[in-house]
């Protein structure tokens, strides 16, 4: 009983073993660039995931792009019509590519 009884004044200072500093978490800024097409991007890719995993592909082409939005509806059954695959497909190279077509 004297056990139970230590172990549970033990868990409960536990609890207000807090740092006393104020805590720092690191801010990230996703450059999330607005535009024409942003809006298709919105309906057919952020349902799923962030936008951090379009900004972590870093700059790339037309052709990368495209097979990225295709990689999106045939492995993960994206419900993007070919209007949509068309637009997000745009936007993306349009801010995020470069400049190459293939
Ligand atoms: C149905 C859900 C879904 C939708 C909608 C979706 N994605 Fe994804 N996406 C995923 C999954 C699942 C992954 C893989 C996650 C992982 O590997 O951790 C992924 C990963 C990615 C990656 C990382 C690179 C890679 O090849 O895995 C990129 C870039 C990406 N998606 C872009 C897009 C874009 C652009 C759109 C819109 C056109 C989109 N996604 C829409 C589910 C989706």
């Amino acid at each position: 009983m004297k056990k139970i009884v230590l172990l549970s004044i033990l868990a409960l200072t536990t609890l207000f073993a807090q740092v006393d500093e104020k805590v720092e978490v690191p801010y990230m800024p996703y450059e999330i660039k607005m535009g024409k097409g942003f809006d298709a991007i919105e309906a057919n890719c952020l349902m799923c995931h962030s936008f951090g995993y379009i900004i972590n592909q870093g700059p790339q082409s037309r052709q990368f792009w495209h097979e990225k939005v295709v990689k999106m509806i045939h492995h993960f059954k994206a419900p993007i019509d070919k209007e949509a695959e068309i637009a997000t497909t745009n936007y993306l190279f349009e801010h995020y590519g470069n400049g190459k077509e293939k």
